[in-house]
């Protein structure tokens, strides 16, 4: 099924070379999209005075709906005459408004992938929730969302409602006391793989500044792995307060940590990183929940945050109990076991560092 997303995604490929090259989403000049039964109809606002390049931005809107749509889709460009020279509306642009009443934006990141960023931006989330916060969590990663499935919400399908201007806003999906989001609610499993850098991103910015968020205590942006453009783009552009880091206690993983640190700390970001939280900082078999094995060293997690210069704020240990929740959809952070508590006390020391 085509989303209303998809095709202004389509049509940010199409740019007015008379204005400095700004797509024409990003220039307001997308009026309307219309999506029925057997086709999509997109109308294009141009100001009174005619625009020279209206011929050339029509063809190029109609080669990237041809680009992008199934071919069965019949796909139709309409124009209409604005006021004003310039149109007043910013219309779909994305802006920050959504993002007005949330206190504390803060990523959760790593350098390496597969550390548990997931695993700890859900449990984190359900703790400050447990605490009596105000929560919501973005999962930014488009590649592989696993908020979905961790949170037991896979299939749901967000609801939208037509915000000021006419800009479509997503409403987040409400389980565990917490506000959800993510783009696996909108692809089809894999779907989102194909998708080339600068979509993806944009895709991204979506699931986070079209979303009604309301008022939030925290907003957890679980951060895809890895330390590429789309990471550095998406630090600049949603006001991120700061980061926590997730790592697990190898020694290995201290130059990984490191860079998962300068996405945040390189000049042209400069957000603080809020602090280390050590994932399978030790094993513990279910059978003996008292028993503890370090087995990837016992204070590697303590020595990296001396090295980076950041404080350790919490240790999480390696249980079963954690990955088969996350695999069912009930968080640990829910419950009384104390894997669950390990993440309400780190939820209890974030909401503390931050006041
Ligand atoms: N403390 C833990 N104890 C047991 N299993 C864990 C723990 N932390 C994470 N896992 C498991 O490890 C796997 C990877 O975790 P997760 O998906 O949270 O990592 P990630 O850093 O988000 O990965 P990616 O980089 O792919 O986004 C999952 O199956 C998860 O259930
Ligand atoms: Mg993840």
């Amino acid at each position: 099924m085509v989303t209303k997303e998809d095709i202004l995604q389509a049509l940010r490929e199409v740019h007015h070379p008379g204005k400095g090259d700004r797509d024409i989403v990003d220039l307001g000049m997308v009026h309307d999209v219309e999506i029925t039964e057997g086709g999509v109809a997109v109308t294009l606002a141009f100001p009174k005075r005619r625009d020279p390049l209206a011929e050339y931005l029509i063809g190029s809107t109609r080669a990237a709906l041809v680009r992008h749509l199934p071919g069965s889709v019949k796909s139709e460009v309409k124009t209409v005459v604005v006021e004003d020279e310039k149109p007043k509306k910013k219309g779909l642009e994305l802006g920050l408004e959504q993002l007005a009443e949330v206190r504390h934006i803060i990523g959760i990141a790593s350098g390496k992938g597969g550390v548990g960023k997931s695993t700890v931006a859900v449990n984190l989330a359900c703790a400050l929730a447990r605490l009596g916060y105000r929560v919501g969590l973005a999962d930014a990663d488009v590649y592989g969302p696993s908020v979905p499935v961790m949170t037991g919400t896979e299939g749901a399908t967000p609801a939208g409602e037509a915000g000021e201007d006419g800009q479509e806003i997503i409403l987040p999906l409400e389980k565990y006391g917490v506000k959800w989001m993510s783009i696996g609610y909108f692809a089809a499993r894999g779907q989102a793989l194909i998708w080339r850098g600068p979509m993806a991103c944009n895709a991204l910015k979506q699931m986070i500044l079209q979303v009604k968020w309301g008022p939030l205590d925290f907003l957890l942006i679980d951060m895809p792995p890895g330390t590429g453009d789309i990471h550095i783009s998406l630090v600049q552009d949603i006001p991120m307060e700061g980061a926590v880091i997730v790592t697990t206690p190898q020694t290995v993983a201290l130059a990984d940590v490191e860079k998962g640190a300068d996405m945040f700390r390189n000049e042209n970001v400069n957000r603080p990183i809020f602090g280390l939280v050590e994932n399978m900082a030790w094993f513990t078999p279910e059978e003996h929940p008292d028993e503890k094995y370090y087995i990837f060293g016992k204070d590697g997690g303590e020595r990296m945050a001396r090295e980076l210069g950041i404080d350790l704020l919490g240790r999480i240990p390696l249980v079963q109990g954690i990955r088969e929740s996350g695999d069912a959809g009930e968080p640990v952070a829910l419950g009384s076991r104390p894997d669950g508590l390990a993440f309400v006390e780190l939820a209890g020391k974030l909401a503390e560092k931050l006041g």
